[in-house]
């Protein structure tokens, strides 16, 4: 399998605060990879590293055979990698629709000249994507919901929306922080089905995630992060079981509510 994201040695401080420090990891095309570990270890901020929201101090990003460094956050949907934020930053009184088509602008780019004349070219291209946005949204199952408002879904739908309009920029890694948050176990069960939708149709995703039993139903592989550091890796099997990983973020005695899952 190819490796679609290789990072190396990745360090970077805040002040006196080692968030990340000599984190390497290994994505292949086609694997959900997750990223677990307690609040504060420095999992958003390895996101934030990857997606060009901050410059690392040390290490290398090296995506889909390419270094990333010194990319500006903007380039990234464009060289097919995506991310999802903790907390929802949809456009509440936009219709989901619309939501949508915002991640398609990543892929139809208008020139000054189309979009300051409304010229039947462009008019061409509009539809099209109008089109291509509504088809998106049919073939993720909220053909229902495509004129209604942001604001007016319910949780779960919303977090899906988002996860819709970050497809819709046409990824190849999707990065998705914390999907789960908010949802309840039926709707995380719903979201972990979303999920393998969503590399079923080729796109290789990286999950952070604190709801263990999402990350043991989807992940592939695992790192485990604690203060900056990587505590331990492997399949769920090898991580759910590691003294340290028990210890540090389960929490001692937790290791057969865990297994259980
Ligand atoms: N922009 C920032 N400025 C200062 N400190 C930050 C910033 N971003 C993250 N941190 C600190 O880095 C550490 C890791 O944070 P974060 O990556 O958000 O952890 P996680 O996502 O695993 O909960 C925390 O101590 C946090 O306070
Ligand atoms: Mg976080």
């Amino acid at each position: 399998m190819k490796e679609l994201l290789t990072v190396k040695n990745l360090s970077k401080s805040f002040g006196g605060i080692r968030a990340v420090s000599d984190i390497g990891l290994k994505v292949e095309e086609g694997q959900i990879v997750s990223i677990i570990g307690p609040n504060g270890a420095g999992k958003t901020t390895v996101f934030n590293l990857l997606s060009g929201f901050y410059s690392a101090d040390e290490g290398e990003i090296i995506f889909d055979g390419k270094p990333v460094a010194g990319r500006r956050a903007y380039d990234f949907a464009h060289n097919g990698m995506v991310r999802t934020f903790q907390n929802l930053r949809l456009f509440k009184s936009m219709s989901v629709l619309e939501n949508v088509l915002i991640g398609r602008q990543h892929v139809t780019r208008y020139t000054p000249l189309q979009m300051m004349f409304n010229t039947p070219k462009k008019r061409r291209m509009e539809q099209k994507d109008r089109a291509a946005a509504a088809e998106l949204v049919a073939e993720m199952g909220m053909k229902d919901m495509l004129n209604v408002r942001c604001d007016g879904l319910p949780y779960g739908q919303q977090k899906k929306l988002e996860l819709v309009r970050a497809l819709a920029t046409q990824p190849k890694l999707l990065m998705l922080d914390e999907p789960a948050a908010g949802l309840n176990p039926q709707e995380s069960q719903e979201l972990a089905d979303f999920i393998f939708s969503i590399r079923d149709r080729g796109i290789t995703i990286l999950v952070i995630e604190h709801d263990m039993s999402l990350i043991n139903k989807i992940s592939d592989y695992i790192y485990v992060m604690n203060h900056g550091e990587l505590l331990c890796e492997g399949t769920s099997d090898v991580v759910m079981n590691d003294e340290q990983v028990i210890e540090a973020y389960i929490g001692k005695g937790g290791a057969k509510r865990v297994s259980g899952n």
